[in-house]
């Protein structure tokens, strides 16, 4: 089978890697991919967004399968687009994904069907947000209601951090339209935690869980970014935390959606926390997490298209989703500057070098120049490591990091080290976890 992969970036070079590995792919094109992705697929220079640039592709080149990767294009309706015209997608419809697409509408679904989440007050008009934000409880929460590059929630710890929130989203229009509606939202606390499901809409099967890093700097400092690193398995997510979660968040969802006409098909992340009361949806994504995917597609033993084909023909019970038992660690390789400005266009080295250890790495900001492999993005690579133990999937991902250099490369030195199992001296405990309780009453 022919196969498109829409996207461009460390995660979709993870899913390219895992379905050239099935014996029933074929040709594999990526629109618009970058120099990794290029060594297993041929790309195309079309963008994630263009829908229609996607849609004239497929009716030239009549691709067998399209595996829509990134959040914006889902939540565009490119998997509609494409369906409609008689070409195969793997995602979600538009009407599945506003789970994403919309913070209110994933709260609204959550509160309808007993699904816990932080509590929350959702604003269309500007001035009583603001009078919200003088008055409410603090620390509190405030999201962009739409897409915003992962960059519309502020945690804010004070009263002027809130005020200013809700006036960069709804009056400066900080994230454009993504800012016309506010989420002001209770401030949880206790570990975080990534599951990635595949779902087809009635069956749903969770991937190894993940943590990511979404901080600039080591100890959660700095900025927030698209994720500095991810690690799997998670100590703190133990089997009955797991199964506590399948039984009161993963199938509610699915069921939810399912009872409101809303099918959800595709891979369902869930962001939670595990909070004192028990685990709790931070927020839905309707994709792949990046680098979340770096870290648990290595672990895949089953045949990645094999399974995609069954999400979108509702059969996924009848396939294998097996991973192996070991643990994987991707520390993300950065331009300096990001999340900030950065410089493009630096030579890159020494990738054979940490591939030759073992690892494997995800190429994200990248392009060829005249042969040369050099910088194009804020995150440029994503080395992971498979291991036995946590540990020496942690040791064996910065051997590999350590191999390699550009100009400016930053990444964090702390992926994983706060896991138990990497670190036993260190505490489990998040600094969100040490930060001060706000017992509000909601309703
Ligand atoms: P998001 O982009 O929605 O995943 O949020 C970015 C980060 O903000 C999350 O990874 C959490 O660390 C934090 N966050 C979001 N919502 C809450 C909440 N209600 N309480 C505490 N932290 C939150
Ligand atoms: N790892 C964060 C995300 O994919 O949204």
């Amino acid at each position: 089978m022919n196969v498109l992969i829409v996207g461009g970036g460390g995660r979709e070079h993870a899913i390219a890697l895992a379905l050239s590995r099935s014996p029933l792919v074929g040709r594999m094109w990526c629109a618009p991919g970058n120099a990794g992705i290029a060594e297993l697929c041929e790309c195309v220079p079309i963008k994630a967004t263009d829908l229609d640039g996607i849609l004239d592709f497929c009716r030239r080149e009549k691709p067998d399968l399209t595996v829509v990767a990134p959040d914006d294009p889902l939540v565009l309706g490119l998997v509609d687009l494409l369906e409609e015209n008689g070409f195969a997608a793997f995602g979600p419809r538009k009407c599945a994904a506003i789970l994403e697409g919309s913070k209110s509408f994933a709260k609204d679904l959550m509160a309808r069907h007993g699904i816990p989440t932080a509590a929350c007050r959702v604003f269309d008009e500007y001035a009583p947000a603001l009078m919200y934000a003088e008055t409410c409880p603090i620390p509190i929460v405030v999201k962009a209601d739409g897409l915003a590059l992962g960059k519309g929630v502020f945690i804010c710890e004070t009263r002027e951090q809130a005020v200013s929130a809700v006036r960069s989203i709804m009056e400066d229009r900080l994230f454009g339209q993504a800012g016309a509606r506010v989420v002001i939202e209770e401030f949880l606390t206790g570990p975080e935690v990534s599951v990635l499901c595949f779902t087809d809409g009635e069956t749903i099967v969770p991937m190894p869980a993940a943590q990511d890093h979404k901080r600039a700097f080591a100890g959660d400092r700095g900025p927030n970014t698209g994720g500095m690193g991810a690690f799997t398995p998670v100590s703190c997510y133990t089997p009955a935390i797991a199964r506590q979660c399948m039984d009161s968040i993963f199938l509610p969802t699915i069921r939810a959606m399912k009872a409101e006409g809303r099918e959800f098909r595709g891979v369902l992340y869930f962001s939670l926390m595990l909070t004192e009361d028990g685990p709790k949806v931070i927020e839905y994504s309707c994709r792949f997490g990046d680098p979340e995917t770096q870290a648990v597609l290595p672990l895949l033993r089953s045949d990645l298209l094999e399974i995609m084909l069954a999400v979108r023909e509702g059969r996924l019970k009848t396939v294998p989703v097996e991973f192996d038992g070991k643990a994987c660690c991707c520390v993300v390789m950065a331009s300096g500057g990001y999340p900030g400005s950065y410089r493009k266009g630096l030579p890159v080295f020494g990738i054979e070098g940490a591939e030759k250890l073992g690892c494997t790495v995800y190429q994200a900001g990248t392009e060829r120049k005249d042969g040369m492999l050099v910088t194009s993005g804020g995150r440029v690579l994503g080395v992971s490591a498979v291991a036995g133990t946590l540990k020496d999937a942690v040791d064996l991902a910065y051997r590999g990091v350590w191999r390699i250099a550009f100009y400016g490369a930053f990444y964090r030195q702390d992926i994983a080290r706060k896991d138990p199992a990497v670190h036993r001296s260190a505490s489990a405990e998040t600094p969100a976890a040490a930060a001060p309780k706000a017992r509000v009453d909601w309703s």
